[in-house]
């Protein structure tokens, strides 16, 4: 048997295998169910005692180097070189893959992440289904507050697993982040909010926001209006800001945050409604109330907290004029970016 094994080892060196042809015929002879190894497998099973082991050994060692052979040349004659190039017209156009791009909310996202993690900023997820706690009352969400309403809030499979809702903020990621980690707490919550709103070319039922919180000892309101103007300075180049008083109930105070557009063109005209002025964002302290919910010392700590809306920003970055072209998943439009 070892003899066999030896000499079928020679046979497979000295093969002439020169084109496919010669390799299918490679292939049946040594390789197929009736060829040359099978067959010797077959003798190989009804051998017993010592000598089994050191055949079984050459055996494979045999079928190693067959396959190779056979594996080695399949590239060398499979690949181009085995192509008939007088066939190929070598002077046709190439037609590429089309690669995807990345989806204009996604740029805007990744830009406005980019600037807040160079000045220290984490950023944290959250579940878009949000229990009644998260959502609102940790945010100190007055029991009738009419954001609760049905007319704002999609709730989700109210009985039997409870109060839930699709989030209508990333605030409430605030939330889960002040309950499990102690401060300094420096992050952005970048995400999808619901809200039960009538569809036109400027609201959308789903859009996109990102929350900012800075928690530390002595975060005051200075460092909100510095921290938003560096942003400001970095995504919008040198602007004017303004900050305008505001209510929002987890915030206090609260304010909300307009850059300087002008009215040179009729674009900003329309955009700032002939004030010049845009509104980017809401932000404000972070109420005691909020802190405590969430089981920080409020005597010991204070903190900032923003959000703005994403999509809007998108729109005015490319002049995008209707909210529903960024979620048709029109490759004509998604090509653009
Ligand atoms: N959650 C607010 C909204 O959806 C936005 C917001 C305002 C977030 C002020 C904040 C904040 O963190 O401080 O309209």
């Amino acid at each position: 048997m070892l003899e066999k094994i030896e000499e079928l080892k020679n046979k497979a060196k000295i093969f002439t295998i020169e084109n496919l042809e010669s390799l299918e015929n490679y292939r049946l002879a040594f390789l197929s169910k009736k060829g040359f190894l099978n067959n010797l497998f077959e003798e190989f099973k009804v051998i017993s005692g010592e000598e089994k082991r050191e055949i079984g050994k050459q055996l494979n060692i045999l079928r190693q180097e067959v396959e190779g052979i056979f594996n080695e040349n399949r590239e060398k004659f499979s690949g181009s070189a085995g192509v008939n190039k007088s066939n190929i017209d070598e002077s046709l156009p190439v037609f590429s893959e089309k690669i995807g791009s990345t989806h204009p909310i996604s740029i805007v996202k990744n830009n406005i992440l980019e600037i807040f993690e160079s000045i220290g900023f984490t950023v944290e997820n959250g579940p878009e289904i949000e229990d009644d706690w998260h959502n609102f009352t940790a945010l100190n969400f007055a029991e009738n507050h009419p954001a609760r309403d049905m007319q704002d809030t999609f709730f989700v499979n109210k009985e039997p697993i409870g109060n839930y809702a699709l989030r209508t903020h990333t605030s409430s990621v605030q939330v889960r982040l002040m309950e499990n980690e102690k401060p300094p707490i420096r992050a952005l919550m970048p995400g999808r909010v619901y809200r039960n709103e009538a569809v036109s070319s400027r609201s959308n039922c789903f859009f996109h926001q990102i929350e900012g919180l800075y928690i530390d000892e002595k975060v005051s309101f200075a460092d909100l209006k510095q921290t938003l103007y560096y942003f400001v300075s970095q995504f919008f180049g040198e602007r004017e800001i303004r900050f305008r008083p505001s209510y929002f109930p987890f915030t206090e105070p609260s304010a909300e945050m307009d850059i300087f557009l002008g009215t040179a063109t009729e674009q900003d005209k329309r955009l700032t409604k002939g004030t010049g002025w845009l509104e980017i964002l809401g932000c404000g302290m972070v109420d005691p109330n909020v802190l405590q919910n969430c089981g920080i010392d409020q005597e010991k700590y204070s903190g900032f907290a923003f959000g703005m809306g994403i999509d809007r920003i998108t729109m005015l970055k490319y002049g995008i004029k209707d909210i529903r072209q960024m979620f048709e998943n029109d490759v004509r439009f998604l090509e653009q970016f």
